[in-house]
This record gives structure tokens, sequence and C-alpha cells, in this order.
């Protein structure tokens, strides 16, 4: 009888602990954020409000909210000492790298940053949530030869971050389709970058550790890179006539297409409806149905030859590049709102901790001694 134990790669289908942060159903194709339909909150909330629920596990009130957006407000300047740090990058650095820099050097500036408490905790969250956008709003504009813009305290988040990327005021189904953005990749149970948050932090390493792995793992193509390599396929295949001839080569070369396919859900992602309204919306905003066409094209012919459908990726790239974001600001994006989700499950994996260690089955040599 074989006695050697199951191995369940990639932990694929594996149930490793609770989470009362969200709940991923395949089955219904839904994802609650502390009980609530994302797809409610994409359409009713702010991100701000959407960022108190998943760390406190309510929507807050009016007080909680209007403390928050003050703090958020008054913490959003770029630390002169982070832009000396991010000027000694090189503009040819992967923003991925710069944004998983300066949250090293955040931790690093804190004298609070080994403290492990739900209350330190939550006030590191909240200042990761203020600070990251003037980061890699600064280094679009560094890499793109321009300076530094300060942050509008007169603004709310979203309508701060465009500010701070683009130098003027983004009209407000801009605005509002970036805000939808953040509150559908704000969380999504135990992903990757999620887990690995997790991992570090049942060490009881501190809060900055856990997100500068988080932000490592984020950044393959496999995981939160997708969005930039969606952006990267669009611009190789051109225009939707070429779709055909690119795909089947891809598929003859075994290439994943960028955008497709989930570990969990595997009868469409349940994000993408909502993030597909906010795509048509900048299209029809900029006028870019030629973009609509390459997207619909390519999405019906994969379709046709294996079933596998988009996941959040796949709208939210095109989306962010109508915006005028660099490609490479996307993924650095992502962190931005997934940070929430992060920091709930690292306050959540403290509060109820157990080392995250598994198991390995050896296949290497059998014991043997040096000559
Ligand atoms: C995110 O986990 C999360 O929740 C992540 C995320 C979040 O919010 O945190 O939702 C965000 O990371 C979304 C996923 C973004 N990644 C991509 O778009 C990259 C492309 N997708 C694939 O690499 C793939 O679909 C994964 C990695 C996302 C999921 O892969 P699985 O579940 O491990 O499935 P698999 O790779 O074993 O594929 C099963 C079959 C294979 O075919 P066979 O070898 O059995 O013939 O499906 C094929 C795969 O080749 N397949 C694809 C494909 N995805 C699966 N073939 C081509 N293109 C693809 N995109």
């Amino acid at each position: 009888m074989n006695d050697q134990p199951e191995i369940h790669k990639g932990l694929a289908g594996v149930p490793v602990d609770y989470t009362a942060v969200s709940k991923v159903n395949p089955e219904t194709n839904s994802l609650l954020y502390r009980g609530y339909p994302v797809q409610e909150l994409a359409e009713k909330c702010s991100f701000e409000e959407v960022a108190l629920l998943l760390w406190n596990g309510d929507l807050p009130n009016a007080t909680e909210l209007a403390s928050f957006v003050a703090f958020e407000r008054s913490h959003r300047r770029l630390d002169p000492g982070l832009r000396l740090v991010i000027d000694a990058l090189p503009v040819s650095a992967h923003p991925m790298d710069v944004v998983r820099t300066a949250v090293s050097i955040m931790g690093a500036n804190d004298l609070a940053s080994g403290t492990v408490s739900p209350e330190a905790d939550l006030e590191k969250a909240k200042r990761l949530f203020a600070a990251l956008p003037a980061v890699i709003a600064y280094d679009q504009r560094r890499r793109r030869g321009e300076g530094l813009v300060e942050p509008r305290d007169d603004l709310d988040y979203s309508q701060n971050f465009l500010w701070m990327t683009f130098g003027d005021e983004a009209a407000p189904e801009v605005v509002d389709a970036f805000r939808v953005s953040m509150v559908l990749y704000a969380e999504h149970s135990f992903n990757a970058s999620t887990f690995t948050a997790r991992v570090i932090t049942s060490t009881l390493a501190d809060l900055y550790s856990a997100v500068t792995g988080a932000i490592g793992a984020l950044k393959g193509p496999l995981h939160g890179g997708a969005n930039e390599a969606v952006m990267q396929t669009f611009t190789e295949i051109g225009t939707a006539d070429r779709v055909v001839p690119w795909l089947d080569d891809a598929l003859a070369n075994k290439k994943k297409i960028m955008g497709f396919g989930h570990r969990v859900y595997k009868n469409g992602d349940s994000r993408v409806p909502t993030m597909r309204a906010a795509l048509e919306r900048m299209i029809a905003h900029y006028g870019r149905e030629d973009m609509l066409e390459l997207y619909d094209t390519l999405e019906r012919e994969f379709g046709e030859r294996k079933s596998i459908k988009p996941n959040l990726d796949y709208p939210a790239g095109p989306t962010y590049h109508l915006m005028g974001f660099d490609t490479p600001t996307f993924t650095p994006l992502f962190v931005a709102s997934r940070v929430t989700g992060w920091t709930a499950h690292i306050r959540e994996q403290a509060a109820a901790n157990s080392l995250i260690r598994p198991l390995s089955v050896y296949n290497g040599h059998d014991e043997r001694h040096v000559p």
C-alpha cells in the first residue's frame, strides 16, 4: 500500500484557517466583505468606508468616517526622507520594487514598528493607506521627468490620488471608476499575497515586514502583476482583427493568457461585471470603442478555445490605461487597494495566531555519509 501522504501542490483546494474578513463563494460566484456583497460596496461606498469595514468589521458611522478622513488627509504628504530614498533609485526600477522599498523604509522609520498589537497595527495600516498614493504617484511622475505634486486635503482619497498623479482634477466619472477599482481590489480571502502576509505575521514579525512580503508576492504575473501583463497583451495584439493569429500562436506555445482564469472561481470572477461596467464608462468617456472591440474579441475567441473566463485584472488593466497610468504603475495601484485587505488579515492572524509551518515529503537522496 502506498503510504506516501497526499501532496496538495500550491495548497489548491486546501482550507488552512478561518477568516471573517471576506467570503469567496465560487458556487454562487459571490464575494462578501464582512458580509456585504462587494457589488453593493462598489456602488454605494467610498474606498475610505470600505477600508474601515475591512479593518473594524462594520461600516463606519459618520463620526468614525469623519475621524478617519481627517487622519488620511493629514498623512498624505510624501515624507521628505522617503522621497530622497526614492530619488536614489533608478527611474528604470520597477514601480513594484519602489513601492516595496518604500514600505520597508516606512517600517524602518516607524519607532513603533516592532509593537504588535491590534491598536498599533491599525495605526500602521492607516498610515500606509494614506501614504502609498503619494509614493505611487511620485514614482510615475519622476519616471516621466515630472515634478512632485503636493496632495490636496480638499479632495477625497480617489480624487487626490489622481490629482497627485496627473496634476489636474479628474472628471467625476473617472474618479468614480477609480474608486470602484479600489473597492474591488481591496480584499479576496487567502490569495497568495494575503497568505504571504499571514505567514510572516504568524512568526510575530511586524506589520511592515508582512506587507513588504505581500508586495513581493503580488508582483508576480500569476497574481497582481497580471493587470500589467493584460495591457502588454493588448499592446502586442494591437487591433481586434489580429486577435486570432496572436491567440492561436500563444496557445500553440502553451502561453498563459493574462487576465484569464482563477484558482478559486471556475465560472468567472464575481468582480468582473462591475469592473467591466466601469471600463465601459471609461471607454465612452475617452471615445475608445476600439479597445472594447479588442477586449471583447479576445474574451470571445479565448472562450471558444478554452472555457476559461476573465478575472478582475482583465478589465482593470485597460481601465487604468485609459485613465493615463503607465502600465508598470498598474500593480502598485493594486497594492494601494489591497493594503486594506492585507492589514485586516494581519490583525486577524495576530489575534488568534498559530505559527504557519506545513510539512514536506522528502524525495531526495537516502541518508549517506561523507567519505
Ligand atoms: C489574481 O487568488 C486570488 O484571489 C487572486 C486574485 C485576488 O484578488 O487576490 O483574484 C487576483 O491574482 C487573479 C489572477 C491573475 N492572474 C492571471 O490572470 C494570470 C493568468 N492566469 C493563470 O496563470 C491561472 O489561471 C491562475 C494562476 C490564475 C490560476 O491557475 P490554477 O488554478 O492553478 O489553474 P492551472 O494553472 O492549473 O490551470 C488549469 C488549466 C491548465 O491547463 P492544462 O495544463 O491542465 O491543460 O487551465 C489552463 C492551464 O494551462 N489555464 C490557462 C490559463 N489559466 C489556466 N491557459 C491559458 N491561459 C490562462 N490564463
